[in-house]
């Protein structure tokens, strides 16, 4: 469907949540664009238990505290933002819309948040920071096999005013995910991974990535497998910028991560697109939290859909979340216009499950606001 009919039929329909951004972004993208955005690896049981690993905890709140007024505004890295809401990398954003990255970086910082660019993205690490302004933006990195190429992208978000490095440690080879595989997944050919010189390293559309997932056949060719801790150290030692280490599962991860001088953790299975069975991450961020015990920042993502998923996360000591498939979505929908409506959707809903838990700003969040429902039932 072409952009100009996909903002009709999105403006004649009033989206309410971010199924509804979901279900639009399902009608109106090509389908090998919508199952490379969607899919889960494998059998996709991380995918589905990301999500219903909110429901498990129910919210406990407390009344009678005026909540005429909720701050929501929260500080990650030293940055000050309005919400603990904020943008994750999803690659390859203009295959959603023609503006890709760009108009995500806008809708990023009118919301007053901050978003985290993909090495994987189709608009420069320059021609995202033009279009942020002064928006908060971070870098996520891959650390390709080529060393110098991933000091170049290091130094190139440095140099554009990038605040912070996530690099991304669950992808030594691309998890299966079988609808790409199907779909013998590369991108469109008016498109590449812009920030790489070489045809062979943009990933564009030409033959030579088989039958199978282009995007595998690639990871299998540019990014390195033998990725292990001395290269955080390595990381921290080449750039001024704090170090955040994507995709910690376990408290011993995070506790190593901190030997090696880590400024913060990103709780995260890749959005179940690497390891299918492993938890939930919410499931496991008390563990991770309890583990560093308040020595760096850790975040969540995965699964976040609804303002009571941030709530729930924060309760449980997350300082911020992570959005992936939610922004596509609303980019898919209406580019820029779409990306807003889902970031201004979460802060509505997370205000009002502030408000209606009884919490006026996120210090009054604490573990004591979830319970899990069999021990509800003994209180
Ligand atoms: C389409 C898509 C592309 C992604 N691309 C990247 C990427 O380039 N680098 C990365 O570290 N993570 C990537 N991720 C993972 C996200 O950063 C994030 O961990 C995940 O999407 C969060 O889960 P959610 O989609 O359920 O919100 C991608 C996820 C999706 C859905």
């Amino acid at each position: 469907m072409c952009v100009s009919l996909c903002v009709c039929v999105v403006m004649s329909e009033k989206l309410v949540c971010v199924a509804d951004y979901e279900s639009m972004a399902k009608r109106v993208l090509p389908k090998a664009v919508f199952d490379y955005y969607c899919s889960g690896a494998d059998q996709q049981e991380t995918l589905a238990d990301n999500t219903a690993a909110f429901s498990r905890w129910l919210l406990f709140p407390r009344v009678l505290r005026d909540v005429s007024s909720v701050d929501l505004s929260v500080s990650v890295l030293g940055q000050r933002i309005s919400m603990p809401v904020c943008v994750g990398a999803t690659a390859m954003q203009r295959m959603a819309h023609p503006d890709g990255e760009m108009a995500t970086a806008r809708a990023t910082r009118a919301a007053g948040t901050g978003m985290m660019l993909s090495s994987w993205a189709t608009s420069t690490i320059e021609e995202v920071r033009s279009s942020a302004g002064d928006g908060l933006l971070w870098m996520q990195l891959y650390i390709y096999k080529d060393r110098d190429l991933t000091l170049s992208l290091v130094r190139r978000a440095e140099e554009a005013g990038y605040k912070a490095i996530f690099v991304t440690v669950d992808t030594p080879y691309l998890g299966k995910r079988r609808d790409d595989v199907r779909n013998r997944f590369k991108l469109p050919p008016h498109l590449k991974m812009t920030n790489f010189g070489s045809a062979e390293l943009a990933f564009s559309s030409a033959e030579g990535y088989g039958e199978d997932s282009g995007l595998a056949v690639y990871v299998a060719q540019a990014i390195d497998p033998t990725l292990c801790w001395e290269h955080i150290a390595w990381l921290k030692k080449n750039t001024h910028l704090p170090v955040v280490v994507k995709g910690v599962l376990r408290a011993e991860d995070a506790l190593e991560a901190l030997i090696h001088g880590v400024d913060g953790i990103l709780v995260s299975n890749h959005g179940a697109r690497q390891l299918d069975g492993v938890p939930a991450t919410l499931d496991v961020l008390s563990g991770v939290v309890s583990a560093v015990a308040g020595r760096c920042e850790v975040y969540l993502d995965g699964g976040v859909r609804r303002g009571t998923d941030v709530l729930k996360a924060l309760a449980l000591g997350a300082t911020a979340v992570f959005l992936g498939r939610p922004v596509l979505w609303g980019l898919a929908c209406q580019g820029e216009q779409g990306v807003s409506d889902v970031l201004e959707l979460m802060r509505d809903e997370l205000h009002l499950a502030m408000a209606l838990a009884g919490c006026c700003s996120l210090a009054e969040v604490n573990r004591s606001l979830v319970r899990r429902p069999e021990f509800t039932s003994r209180i």
